[in-house]
């Protein structure tokens, strides 16, 4: 197993929930915990089930789990539900019609407020829209947004009359939205002419027109104004929104889905070069998303909940959307940077508006570490009681600045690990019950069947580091990769056979607390986004001047992991500090500037055994710097390592 995976780290603070938050909160035993865990562990129909119904089904389920077909689940069937009807009509049309749903703050400071009333009826008119331009019933529809109401109206818009939306994140490039866009068929594009970004306009529509260019099954670029750049227009595929919106009808009713039909593709990163559309279904999705919800954050009525995360990444999806509107809660959605105009803007955000539950990525907060404490320091944060961190590993002095700094020690921390293919958070603990401990994501939520084993299944014995695996169905979890089961079965189940393999190695200790030690496969976690390092390594290999390239991750203090790239040139190619350059524009324009490699080292070849592996594990300890501990006897050309670890710079 590899050294990633021995890696112990020995943490021994321990931090009970304050009693002031425990008394107050929706579960505050140890008792009442395990009797829920117990119960979703050994009865999960009868829990699932019970859960369930807490949710507006137009059409009550018959069966709660259908396992038959593993490992492709369906969950709730029989049962018909509409997405946008659980976020909406519940709260609309009863008692919470006019409290607020979103809060909206622009970068550039001017705020907008929907109560759940208004939401509702931008909903209806957006779906209309939709309608009027041809959406229908599956299809699919890729939205690419800034950060604003719209983006989670027009999801929400999708899924009211049964179109699966994809969302895909504002900063890939035109390539990775094309490619996004074919594979999943999607025949309209929901965009804006651009965002507010660090004090300037980010445009996205110009990024569309190149991304559905000469695309003819894209029928529709439906453009949300909202940064005011000029934009160019194809007359009958572009339609601005809020000409269309002008037009149309109020009132839409939302469209009765079988729990089992498609609520959303999102795109994310594995071991090949190309990403995969992870599908979700509507009723388990919502099913998880709306208890995680509620007995992670133990939401309480007043709350004001803000997750930091883009809509284009699975947790604004989650805990932006589905999960706290389902629940009625009050979300707030901000556009910007976490810096502009300054380094106090997320606490300034929380002072005025009294955000009382805060979710963000450990890169922001040791970000925000480096800032200085005396930035938060100057705003008043009181209003915060619950706070909460996902994305990746945060390190115990992220996680004790945070609990030390913003929360004042006051406030609980949840350190939620899941993934695009839970659907929902799958570790983590509960507020007002589990003592934290820095660094760890502590225990399995309801319904998770979570364990460490070795690489035959075997569970392993506390302590041992080995592979996460989860070994039964859970409501919220992946149905599959768009039109590629094969992939889903091999690549998720092909492990064990049995077992979801989470692709994470993590350690289990003595109490039943997980400690994730990060990925195993080729998988990056960069500044808390996922990327593939064979899809690097395919944008670089796609310039002319390059032979063969290969990625690994550097441990980096900010963004947990930095990109190297090691390149070897063609022929007659001179590398030099502009190659170097271009090659970064390159894998940006390719991609997204967030795979942009940190560094990029050239070299005549690649280290390779003799059966022509490229030697990953010795890679990432040249661009680590350490000295390597791996097997390098089967390493075919030695003066190659002198010049990757630079000794002759
Ligand atoms: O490696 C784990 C890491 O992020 C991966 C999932 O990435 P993605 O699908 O983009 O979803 C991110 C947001 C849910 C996991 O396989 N990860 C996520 N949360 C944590 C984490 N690693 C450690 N601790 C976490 N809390």
């Amino acid at each position: 197993m590899s050294q990633q995976i021995d890696n112990v780290l020995h943490e021994n603070r321990h931090f009970p929930p304050a009693r002031e938050f425990q008394s107050r909160a929706r579960l505050s035993t140890e008792e009442a915990y395990q009797r829920m865990y117990r119960e979703s562990i050994d009865h999960p129909e009868r829990f699932w089930g019970r859960i369930a119904r807490e949710l507006p089904w137009m059409q009550p389920f018959e069966k709660v789990l259908d396992w038959s077909g593993a490992p492709f689940a369906q969950w709730f069937t029989g049962g018909r539900i509409n997405a946008s009807a659980v976020c909406l009509d519940q709260h609309a049309l009863g008692r919470r019609a006019d409290q607020r749903a979103i809060v909206w703050e622009g970068e550039p400071g001017e705020t907008r407020t929907l109560t759940y009333a208004e939401l509702h009826l931008e909903v209806c008119r957006f779906a209309n829209v939709l309608k009027a331009r041809g959406v229908k019933k599956g299809d699919r529809v890729a939205i690419y947004m800034p950060m604003i109401p719209e983006a989670a109206v027009a999801m929400l818009a999708c899924a009211r009359i049964g179109a699966a939306h994809s969302v895909v994140f504002g900063g890939f490039s035109a390539h990775a939205l094309r490619e996004r866009i074919v594979d999943g068929g999607c025949t309209a594009v929901i965009t804006a002419d651009g965002g507010w970004r660090r004090g300037q306009v980010l445009p996205l529509k110009p990024q569309v027109d190149e991304a559905v260019e000469g695309l003819h099954e894209v029928h529709t670029v439906l453009v949300v104004k909202r940064a005011g750049n000029r934009v160019e227009w194809r007359d009958r595929r572009d339609a601005w929104y809020h000409e269309m919106v002008a037009d149309v009808s109020t009132e839409c009713a939302p469209e009765p889905m079988d729990s089992e039909d498609l609520l959303f593709l999102l795109y994310t990163s594995g071991s090949t070069g190309k990403p995969k559309g992870i599908v979700h279904t509507t009723g388990g999705y919502l099913v998880g998303a709306y208890l995680s919800t509620q007995f992670v954050f133990d939401l309480r009525e007043g709350d004001l909940f803000w997750c930091t995360a883009d809509v284009g990444w699975v947790t604004g999806h989650s805990y932006i959307v589905y999960g706290p509107l389902s629940n009625g809660a009050t979300i707030l959605m901000y556009e910007g940077a976490p810096t502009t105009p300054d380094a106090g803007r997320f606490w300034d955000i929380i002072d005025r508006h009294k955000v009382t539950i805060f979710y963000t990525a450990p890169t922001a907060i040791r970000t925000f570490m480096r800032l200085g404490d005396d930035v938060p320091r100057k705003y008043d944060l009181s209003s915060l009681r619950l706070l909460g961190s996902v994305g990746e590993p945060i390190n115990p002095e992220a996680w004790m600045w945070y609990h030390r700094e913003i929360g004042r020690q006051r406030c609980p921390i949840v350190d939620t690990w899941w993934q695009t293919e839970t659907g929902s958070i799958a570790i983590t603990p509960l507020p007002g019950v589990t003592v934290t401990q820095p660094g760890s994501a502590t225990r399995p939520f309801f319904g998770i069947d979570a364990a460490v084993v070795d690489d035959k299944g075997h569970d392993l014995p506390a302590d041992q580091g080995g592979y996460l695996v989860i070994k039964k169905p859970w409501p919220s979890m992946l149905r599959g990769i768009w039109g590629n089961p094969d992939r889903y079965r091999e690549g998720y189940w092909g492990k064990y056979g049995n077992m979801y393999f989470a692709g994470d190695g993590a350690r289990r200790d003595e109490k039943g607390y997980f400690w994730i030690l990060g990925r195993v496969d080729d998988v990056l976690n960069v500044a808390g986004h996922r990327l593939s390092t064979m899809e690097i390594e395919s944008a670089l290999v796609s310039h002319e001047k390059v032979a063969e390239a290969a990625i690994v991750g550097r441990p980096d203090e900010v963004m947990g992991q930095a990109i190297v790239a090691f390149v070897s040139v063609v022929k007659g190619v001179v590398p030099d500090d502009a190659l170097r350059e271009a090659l970064k524009e390159h894998v940006a324009h390719e991609i997204g500037k967030l795979a942009r490699p940190a560094e990029i080292r050239f070299s005549d070849a690649l280290p390779k055994t003799r059966s022509g592996k490229i030697m990953r594990r010795l890679l990432r300890d040249i661009a680590a710097g350490v000295e390597t501990t791996g097997d390098t006897s089967t390493i075919e050309d030695f003066a190659l390592l002198a010049k990757l670890r630079g000794d002759e710079e």
